[in-house]
């Protein structure tokens, strides 16, 4: 039996029991208006005694899209996938889950519709996995909300489902700058010395990461005075040359007497508790730990005020980590590895499979799910409840923590903030990153299919490790994965302790001034960039969308390598090793084709709709221009901020009419909600051999500086027209 309510006109929400309110939907519900019902619309359902499975029977070319942050391909049919955050490393194709939980998809096919399953714990899809045709989707508890969106357009029902779950986050302008970052910048001074030399050789960079080796033996809120003795005037100095310090935050607080954040957690309650009401002892980084119990507002309010001892030294970006938790073990399972090592010890001379099937128990040492049912959360009004059945919201309430305080530490202050783990909702306050991928070419790919999916989950503002976080990277694969990067929202080069350091002059000369050119091409794209950003936000509308989202014809359904990057541009990365171009579908309409490389080059070339092999030399990155839109680009700078923007340069193919809606603001604070935004109509149309160019400014409060715009416009036919307007 389910409670039946009508959303609005396309959603209908299927309430199963009493399910646990994990705040990732915003709307007030009139919990007076249900009908019971024992049918669900779409799906025949079958019931176990302790889960329950809706069953959809697939036609053959119905499409799956969704599910976040899930491995395999952006038509998610063919793979079964476990929402039950994981901190996993190995991103290998046959893993179901990773660190977030993302329980919305779309299927696009005969019918069309959208499921949002709000249950925190344990779900799978299988979706034509067991069989080809068939979507069963069981939720492992009677306790639940189900939100089915009956319409026919994918992006309508996005729309809708941000309705539900509310509008994406919007970080500083800063973040869409480049990012560096390596797990052991041991020392105040190598963080000194990479921002430098970046400044030095000349390639953009705004954000600076210090990773857990600037803690204290890996205690969460300290700081290692030996080896960073400065931190705050490291931050301050590196503030000067436009570059800002982002620190990580780990939840695990080492168990250590007269360490101020543990001996207030067990004073006050704060942590999570085992069966006897016993701190829930665990381990990761710093060795023995407690979790903070951050289903609880007292200390969410706690943790986030402790974040004013970086709020304070001018900080206002943070990277939350571990947060699924990750558990490396915990003193229980440690004896039991100990006890089966004992038990090798004694047949030493005879081992065989038992040292093969001893690594297996090595590893569900870690992350093991008897360990995430052994401890729980005590609720604002005092319940227990067990972590099991709430373990997907621990890394979205870490974050609310981070956010909530946010508000009062640094008011009305965009920040950049950061989780690894996350769950719908987080999407609202915070965004994530896709976790430890590898140096890998295939891991290039992952990234571009998963940058669609998490869009369609409201992370607008996402990416990768750009390198690879774990293994040796070379330099083709380092460049290649930087021409992607530099069109994803999020832009940061990460990489993980002992493998080849990665920075961009890490490998040879070419490859050096390479990677600086495509970093300027980020920058020279940030108007646009930032622009689209802040109207994707306000329309709803996915920043980063599949194709098929735009145009219809089939062929689109079967492309997930190329990607709308805002309204006006396509991206087609090269993603494969020594591959010196790569074939592009240019779907229904004319595209201007930029293969880029420095933004000061603008060979640009018009296409007919179909399909072609696009030539890329490895500095190059393969771009196109839809028909009858427009891209606007400014000069380089070392930093955002670093100069006004006087100058824009828009192009396009216009063979009718193109309107590009510029848009800018203080890039820092939330005054844009008030209105204090400046924007600019730019509107071209096609006339004869030349174009019409209307400008309408609308800028009451003088946000903008531009005073010239120059245009390049192009016709069918390839020629361009070159205008410079003042304004
Ligand atoms: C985790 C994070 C990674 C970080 C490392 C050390 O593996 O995912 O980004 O570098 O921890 O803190």
């Amino acid at each position: 039996m389910f409670k039946k309510m009508q959303i609005s006109n396309m959603t209908t929400l299927y309430k199963s029991g009493t399910p646990f309110n994990t705040g990732a939907v915003i709307v007030d519900m009139d919990n007076n208006n249900f009908e019971q019902v024992s049918n669900v619309t779409f799906f025949t359902i079958e019931e176990g005694s302790n889960e329950i499975s809706f069953i959809y029977e697939m036609a053959k070319d119905d499409v799956v899209y969704g599910l976040g942050e899930t491995l395999g391909a952006l038509n998610k049919r063919g793979k079964r996938y476990r929402f039950y955050a994981t901190d996993d490393p190995e991103h290998t194709p046959e893993k179901e889950s990773l660190y977030g939980s993302h329980p919305f998809m779309i299927l696009d096919g005969e019918k069309t519709f959208g499921i949002f399953i709000d249950y925190p714990s344990e779900i799978i899809f299988d979706i034509g996995f067991t069989h080809k045709d068939i979507l069963k989707i069981t939720i492992f508890s009677k306790d639940f909300d189900l939100y089915i969106f009956d319409c026919d357009e994918k992006l309508t029902i996005i729309k809708e489902y941000f309705n539900l779950t509310g509008k994406p986050y919007i970080p500083p302008k800063w973040a869409f700058g480049y990012q560096q970052s390596r797990w052991s910048y041991f020392s105040e001074k190598e963080v000194r010395e990479v921002a430098n030399k970046y400044r030095e050789l000349g390639i953009p960079l705004d954000v600076i990461y210090t990773d857990i080796d600037y803690m204290d033996s890996y205690k969460v809120f300290t700081i290692n005075k030996e080896t960073f003795p400065n931190y705050e005037g490291m931050v301050k100095d590196l503030k000067e040359k436009g570059i800002k310090v982002i620190p990580i935050l780990d939840p695990g607080v080492k168990i250590e007497e007269g360490y101020e954040v543990y001996e207030e957690g067990k004073k006050n309650g704060y942590f999570c508790v085992d069966k006897d009401g016993k701190p829930f002892v665990t381990a990761v980084w710093p060795g023995l730990t407690h979790f903070p119990d951050f289903l609880n507002s007292k200390v969410r309010k706690w943790w986030g005020q402790k974040y004013k001892v970086f709020t304070d030294m001018g900080i206002k970006g943070f990277w939350n980590d571990m947060n699924e938790p990750s558990i490396f073990y915990t003193p229980k399972s440690l004896d039991k590895l100990f006890d089966l090592l004992k038990d090798l010890e004694k047949n030493k001379e005879e081992l065989g499979i038992e040292v093969f099937l001893a690594k297996e128990s090595f590893a569900k040492i870690s992350n093991n799910r008897e360990d995430y049912r052994s401890f729980y959360h005590k609720l604002d009004d005092g319940t227990l409840i067990n972590h099991d059945l709430v373990h997907n919201l621990y890394g979205f309430k870490n974050t609310q923590a981070t956010a909530d305080e946010m508000k009062e530490l640094l008011p009305n202050q965009r920040t950049l903030l950061l989780s690894r783990s996350s769950y719908p909702g987080l999407h609202r306050i915070a965004s994530i990153w896709m976790g430890d991928n590898k140096s890998w070419w295939e891991h290039i790919l992952v990234n571009i299919r998963m940058l669609q999916s998490l869009n369609m989950m409201g992370f607008f503002y996402t990416g990768a490790d750009i390198g690879g976080f774990g293994a040796d990277a070379s330099a083709e694969l380092v460049v290649r994965w930087m021409e992607l990067g530099a069109f994803t929202p999020f832009f940061r080069n990460h990489t993980a302790l002992n493998t080849r350091p990665q920075e961009p002059w890490q490998f040879d000369e070419e490859s050096l001034n390479i990677m600086r050119d495509i970093v300027r091409l980020r920058y020279a794209f940030l108007p646009y960039t930032y622009s689209e950003y802040m109207n994707s936000v306000k329309d709803s509308n996915p920043f980063v969308k599949p194709i098929s989202f735009v145009f219809e014809n089939p062929r689109s359904k079967d492309i997930e390598d190329q990607y709308m990057y805002g309204e006006s541009l396509m991206v087609a990365p090269v993603y494969e090793q020594n591959k010196k171009g790569r074939y592009v579908h240019l779907p229904q309409v004319k595209w201007l084709n930029w293969t880029a490389s420095k933004y000061e080059e603008r060979k640009m070339k018009v296409y007919e709709p179909g399909d072609y092999y696009i030539k890329a030399d490895l500095s190059e990155i393969p771009l196109f221009i839809k028909e009858n839109s427009l891209i606007v680009l400014s000069e380089p700078m070392n930093f955002v901020g670093e100069k006004d923007i006087t100058e824009l340069t828009v192009a396009g193919l216009v063979t009718d009419h193109a309107l590009y809606n510029y848009y800018d603001d203080d890039g820092t604070t939330y005054n844009f909600v008030k209105g204090d935004f400046g924007t600019i109509k730019i509107d071209v149309t096609k006339e004869r051999n030349d174009f019409k160019i209307a400008i309408k400014k609308d800028d009451k409060n003088n946000m903008l500086k531009i005073k010239t715009i120059h245009f390049e416009i192009y016709d069918s036919d390839g020629s361009v027209v070159k205008k410079d307007m003042l304004i």
